[in-house]
């Protein structure tokens, strides 16, 4: 990031609310658009509200592109197309190794070079990001125009939803060249050989610059986390939804839905000298554009191969979904002479990571019952092998997602599997002569007719005994984050409800050992042993076992918060509507799903034939903070804990009267560090911040 001079601090108002935007829109790059925070919560509080009270103590300055102003604009009727100046081009792009060397050599042939002077060709390699070509057009740097790539030629006009992405700047400033000192990514940057540390850069009079409007893995999750506590429709991967955001004609729509923009290209400037490619995006990241979090190198293919073997290896890890490495050769000298083809630059090339998609057949289209009673429907496809792993069954989500694929019994599809993302079918690639599916008027399981809700895609199975519903809550109540019942597998809990030994969830607490061990495949001691995972479930946090129940929209946050409130069942059953709703982040949703659950007779019967089996579920202890061993200290952790999942080193820090914080920030006490760590150690180290192996934090701990 760009070197500002000056804090502004105690010049004029002017002066302090300049600089206040100019750290806030840094801090948002860095918060929603590199997922590298390095202010604390509060921190970035302060900053945002004394920049809203000296906007309020001097309207006239303040700035109609603050951030304290982003409101989204009025929605628009349709998408206008626009003509891109010049023509946004596509990648030629290979899988292959040998085929990047060989590109590397035709090139040099191309410049007429010598194998000496081939060998001192110098490139960047940037991440191929996964999202949807974007162009912004500052003109007098002013951000007049958001144009998605379209056909290459004319895109859509997108202007209202691109004003929405946080961090974004809608004015550019002039800014500075970084200094090698700020950071690994800038250090790397300027040692390549163009743009001198301290350089000035203006505000071009026309720049158009592109990039890939995305949407980062976490931002994906917590969005979809958020739709699932309001009980709506969960979007399928973050792609989609990123293009689908940006096609939305209303902003107030897309602004729920935090996109992120990287740029990695130009188009026409004026007033913009630049030497390669690199040094560009330098220059971009001086005046405040987000250039991406993934360092860009400089150097000869060799080393750009080894950045794309270590960005492959980190796969997964990445904050944005990545399906290869864009290498481009650096010279904007060069990049001229070489020019472009018809469709794609001659100067740069896509080297695709291992294909995540394969292709089958949709055998049949079944629907299966959930825990909510929503009816889904999954395609059941020939065998097929993507990266590693054997898919037979793909989830087609809901109605409207079929309609949308156009999918059929007998159709090739596209099966796609990204990261941690489940398997979806990207399009149909080869029409069969299947009939068009249609979903179900009855439940397939118990053959109760379903209900449909007005405004929802989701269909639904009224019936609460509904075997397929029961089984599904079964299994969430024994999961993992919830009552934990070890020995209880999918197979097991299909015998009981099938056998008609579990009617309700409260049953499981009336199973012994004889009826269990009278089961098909079930010995004595596995049947012994289900009963102990039974029986210590009783006493498992109040929390864990409120969202074990599953009532609607009440996640495992939030049921730490009513947990937290209310401490035992006896106080929660007296709660009405209106004290739910008074409960700092129990917003109507949710209180409306809990006031349900307290209102129905018959899931209030189940839970007093729990506590009649002696269900006492374990109160939450508030530990006093001045007695707990981290008592005072912050704390924060990083990479992959090999000997705790983060759920649980987090409550071991609030247990110990530690607090925890989202980033590093010189009010971070100690930096807990496991496998694997990223910027956050890196940061830490810098601050002075104490860091924490995990194992001496668990020392740490063993030590009060
Ligand atoms: S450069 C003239 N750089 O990949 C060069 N493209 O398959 C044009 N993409 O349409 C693009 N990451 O949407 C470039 N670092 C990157 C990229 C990138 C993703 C996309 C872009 C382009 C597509 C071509």
């Amino acid at each position: 990031m760009a070197a500002r001079k000056g804090t502004g601090k105690g010049d004029d108002p002017g002066a302090r609310i300049e600089a206040l935007m100019r750290e806030i829109r840094r801090h948002d790059v860095l918060y929603y658009q590199q997922d590298a925070p390095v202010l604390a919560d509060a921190e970035y509080d302060a900053l945002y509200r004394e920049l809203q009270q000296l906007e309020a103590a001097h309207p006239e300055l303040a700035r109609d592109d603050s951030p304290t102003r982003m409101v989204p604009g009025a929605p628009v009727s349709g998408l206008e197309s626009v003509a891109h100046r010049t023509p946004m081009l596509s990648l030629s792009n290979t899988y292959n190794r040998e085929e990047v060397v060989a590109w590397r050599d035709s090139l040099a042939e191309y410049l007429g070079m010598d194998e000496t002077e081939r060998e001192s060709l110098r490139f960047t390699v940037e991440p191929k990001l996964d999202g949807v070509a974007i162009e912004l057009v500052y003109e007098g740097g002013e951000l007049r125009r958001a144009i998605t790539r379209g056909d290459g030629k004319a895109g859509d006009d997108v202007t209202h939803v691109v004003r929405t992405i946080r961090g974004l700047p809608h004015r550019l400033d002039p800014g500075t060249l970084a200094s090698g000192k700020k950071g690994a990514a800038d250090e790397r940057r300027a040692s390549g050989e163009q743009g001198a540390a301290g350089e000035v850069v203006a505000v071009p009079e026309l720049l158009e610059v592109r990039g890939e409007v995305i949407m980062t893995r976490k931002a994906f999750a917590r969005l979809n986390e958020r739709r699932a506590q309001a009980g709506e429709e969960l979007f399928i991967n973050p792609r989609n939804t990123a293009s689908g955001t940006l096609k939305s004609l209303d902003p107030a729509v897309a602004q729920q839905r935090p996109l992120t923009v990287v740029l990695y290209g130009l188009g026409v400037v004026e007033g913009f000298p630049h030497d390669g490619q690199a040094h560009a995006m330098q220059r971009l990241a001086a005046l405040g554009l987000a250039t991406g979090a993934e360092t860009r190198i400089v150097g000869d293919l060799a080393a750009v191969l080894a950045h794309h073997d270590d960005l492959l290896a980190r796969r997964d890890d990445l904050p944005v979904e990545v399906d290869g490495t864009v290498i481009k050769v650096d010279s904007a000298t060069l990049q001229k002479r070489l020019g472009v083809r018809s469709r794609s630059p001659r100067w740069a090339i896509a080297f695709k990571f291992p294909a995540r998609t394969g292709t089958s057949v949709v055998k049949e289209i079944q629907v299966l019952v959930g825990r909510t009673g929503a009816l889904t429907p999954r395609a059941v496809v020939e065998p097929v092998h993507v990266s590693g792993v054997t898919i037979e069954y793909v989830s087609l989500h809901n109605r409207d997602e079929i309609e949308r694929l156009g999918v059929k019994v007998g159709d090739r599809v596209v099966i796609e599997r990204a990261g941690d993302v489940i398997p979806h079918i990207v399009g149909v690639s080869e029409s069969g002569s299947g009939a068009a599916f249609v979903m179900p008027d009855r439940c397939p399981v118990c053959a109760t007719p379903v209900a449909e809700v007005e405004g929802e895609v989701v269909v639904r199975c009224p019936n609460l005994s509904c075997p397929a519903v029961l089984k599904r809550r079964i299994e969430h109540y024994v999961a993992r984050g919830a009552l934990d019942v070890d020995g209880m597998g999918s197979k097991l809990v299909e015998q009981l409800v099938d056998g008609g030994l579990v009617t309700s969830l409260a049953d499981l607490y009336a199973l012994d050992v004889d009826a269990l061990a009278a089961l098909p495949r079930m010995g004595a001691q596995s049947a012994g042993n289900v009963v102990a995972g039974i029986e210590a479930s009783k006493t498992r946090p109040f929390a864990r076992w409120l969202y074990g129940l599953g009532i609607r929209h009440v996640g495992e946050h939030v049921a730490e918060v009513v947990a937290e409130h209310w401490g035992s069942v006896e106080a929660l059953r007296g709660a009405t509507q209106e004290a739910l709703e008074g409960v700092a982040e129990i917003g109507p949703v949710v209180a409306e799903g809990l006031a349900a659950w307290l209102a129905d007779a018959d899931e209030q019967a189940v839970v007093d034939r729990m506590l009649a089996a002696g269900l006492a579920p374990a109160e939450p202890v508030t530990p006093s903070a001045a007695d707990g061993v981290l008592a005072g200290r912050t704390f924060l952790f990083t990479g992959s804990l090999q000997h705790m999942s983060r759920r649980e080193a987090r409550e071991k820090v609030k247990a110990a009267g530690g607090k925890l914080l989202s980033g590093v920030s010189k009010n971070l006490d100690v930096l807990v560090v496991g496998d694997k760590p990223g910027s956050k150690l890196k940061k830490a180290q810098e601050l002075g911040v104490e860091v924490l192996p995990e194992d001496a934090f668990l020392a740490l701990l063993d030590a009060g």
